[in-house]
């Protein structure tokens, strides 16, 4: 590998519309800007598999230097991923998987594990005879299925605990409501609600606040994303009973990407820390968040101080150059 002064990342986000994934292009940006040979492209693809596929073909035309991609869906998008592998472009795959195994490394947490520790916390502290609503993510994203999956394997030894009824979500709170909100009218009240992020959660805690019914209901959710209408705030507003935290993974996708263009060699599959939230651990958290929050915006405001002083010299460069006729 000769080194080159300047590679090109191209990135293909399932969309940016929810604070979950301005978070991750946020983290991607801010890492970027620590390696001077490295420059970030974002494509959107606005939840429209279609544009996502034709997006990374942009990208593979372009000869990106790395390709980072989060998947809308695992196996429409799984193709093109093999097109990309086959024109020889390293490819890292983030947070939603793609079918089989043909990319360079995933990132991202065990969403299985993220379903297990949202049932063990029901074990842990439900009474007797328990009443579960599962409200899961869109269908053929994988941290759907394998949330579930996890959830259920582990709450099916549990013979006191019953999942009454699951509810398919899209990862968006209005695709929930009007289906919670019959199940309620029915007369069922469940004991807890376990939901596959925290925007659905809360879209849940909103139904049932409509019925009255906010404190029968314990809400669980994932992503606890730290800020002001984040999963952390929402449980220590006891608005969710408890998050399971989904790190996004943006810097470390980056970070991957870096020792790839070095030569170096990778783990195939990076996994994340994953952490339930709740009452007893929240403040932690929330005061962990605030301080690498502080860490964040002092290194975006030591850049800008930089990229001010790179700007100055530039310009003096070329007075002096102006003045001594070069
Ligand atoms: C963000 C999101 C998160 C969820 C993740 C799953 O778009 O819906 O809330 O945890 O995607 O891929």
């Amino acid at each position: 590998n000769d080194k080159r002064e300047s590679y090109l990342i191209g990135f293909s986000q399932a969309m940016t519309t929810d604070n979950w994934r301005k978070e991750m292009n946020k983290s991607m940006l801010v890492e970027t800007s620590m390696h001077p040979d490295l420059k970030l492209e974002v494509k959107d693809a606005k939840n429209d598999v279609q544009r996502q596929i034709e997006q990374i073909d942009e990208f593979i035309s372009k000869g990106v230097d790395v390709l980072i991609v989060s998947p809308i869906q695992s196996v429409p998008i799984t193709p093109v991923i093999e097109k990309a592998m086959d024109s020889g472009i390293p490819t890292i795959i983030i947070d939603r998987k793609i079918e089989g195994r043909n990319f360079t490394a995933y990132i991202g947490a065990n969403s299985t594990e993220i379903g297990r520790n949202a049932a063990k916390y029901i074990i842990s502290h439900a009474q007797d005879s328990t009443k579960v609503i599962e409200i899961t993510g869109l269908q053929g994203s994988s941290p759907a299925y394998d949330r579930s999956a996890g959830f259920r394997q582990t709450l099916d030894s549990i013979a006191s605990i019953k999942i009454s009824h699951t509810i398919n979500g899209d990862w968006e709170k209005a695709s929930i409501k009007k289906t919670l909100n019959k199940l309620l009218l029915s007369g069922l009240t469940p004991d807890y609600i376990f939901a596959h992020n925290d925007r659905m959660a809360l879209g849940a805690w909103e139904v049932a606040k409509s019925k009255n019914l906010q404190d029968r209901i314990k809400i669980i959710g994932v992503d606890g994303l730290f800020g002001p209408s984040g999963g952390i705030q929402l449980v220590k507003d006891k608005v969710l009973d408890a998050t399971v935290l989904y790190p996004s993974g943006g810097a470390e996708a980056i970070k991957l990407a870096s020792l790839l263009l070095q030569g170096k060699n990778v783990n195939k599959n990076n996994i994340l820390n994953t952490v339930i939230i709740d009452s007893v651990n929240v403040d932690i958290m929330q005061n962990q968040f605030n301080k690498m929050n502080e860490q964040q915006n002092d290194i975006e405001q030591q850049q800008r101080v930089i990229e001010e002083q790179v700007a100055t010299y530039k310009s003096q460069r070329n007075l002096v150059k102006m003045m001594i006729g070069l």
